[in-house]
């Protein structure tokens, strides 16, 4: 069960990613993340399109997964993050298998002198934007960087089941009965322990209410063009019945924005 989040801004985010960066980059190298690689990962690439010849921007990039997938499907791609350890992961893995990405450490909230107005055609962010101080700050600056007709493809924790309270309740034998989920409407910084990772770390989200994202995408400029609640598919259900959870509530949320 998340706690409220102490303080949650720059600094804190930056200070807890460091801390993650080895265990949740080791983790994902040896397979932990199947819930990425099985299902929600794919779902947000085939959301994004034809990238190929584009020039995007991955927000929150961590040690480049998503960057990498991108850049491998012919878009010129530049990654940015706030946590130095992130980026200095990310540009190891360059050097082993060179894409052509540029990374750079940087608050997505302030972008500021980093990159032009109309500087890219895509903006994307593999769930990270939840786990940004500044949410509405971050959106301002994607859509500045945009150009004209240019689009933000997004995938977030979705709010309706990433609530302060949520357990699954079990039966004798352990299995999952049902997903009890509480106090959707307390807005506000959670702090989660993320275990079974090589070593076991503690980092900050938002959470916020569907209503409290639209407001924000909308008051940045965007428009929805389209909306994914991605489910593993019977060949990662057969190949990984752990992720039979996943198939019965919705975990993510993917979002296709435009800026007019
Ligand atoms: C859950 S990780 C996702 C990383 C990567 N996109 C992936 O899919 O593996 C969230 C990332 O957001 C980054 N982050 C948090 N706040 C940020 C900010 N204000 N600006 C840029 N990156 C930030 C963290 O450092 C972390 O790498």
């Amino acid at each position: 069960m998340p706690e409220p989040g102490r303080n949650f801004d720059a600094e804190s985010a930056r200070a807890s990613w460091d801390a993650a960066a080895d265990p949740y980059g080791s983790g994902q190298a040896a397979g932990r993340d199947y819930y990425r690689y099985e299902f929600f990962g794919p779902a947000h690439i085939e959301l994004c399109g034809d990238v190929s010849g584009l020039r995007l921007l991955d927000l929150g990039c961590g040690n480049g997964y998503f960057a990498r997938e991108m850049a491998e499907r012919g878009a010129t791609v530049t990654g940015v993050d706030i946590s130095p350890r992130m980026i200095e992961r990310a540009r190891r893995l360059e050097d082993e298998t060179p894409l052509g990405i540029e990374y750079r450490v940087r608050d997505a909230a302030a972008l500021g002198d980093s990159f032009a107005d109309g500087s890219f055609d895509v903006v994307t962010s593999c769930m990270a934007l939840q786990d940004m101080p500044d949410i509405p700050g971050v959106l301002g600056e994607a859509a500045r960087v945009l150009v004209s007709g240019g689009r933000l493809v997004a995938s977030i924790v979705h709010p309706c089941t990433d609530t302060p309270f949520r357990e699954w309740e079990r039966d004798e034998a352990g299995a999952k009965r049902w997903l009890c989920i509480d106090r959707y409407f307390e807005r506000g910084p959670l702090e989660y322990r993320w275990v079974g990772w090589s070593a076991d770390f503690t980092t900050t989200s938002m959470h916020a209410t569907i209503e409290d994202w639209f407001r924000w995408f909308r008051e940045a400029g965007f428009v929805l063009h389209d909306l994914r609640e991605p489910q593993p598919t019977p060949a990662a259900l057969a190949a990984r019945p752990e992720l039979e959870d996943a198939a019965r509530v919705p975990y993510y949320l993917l979002l296709d924005l435009g800026k007019p």
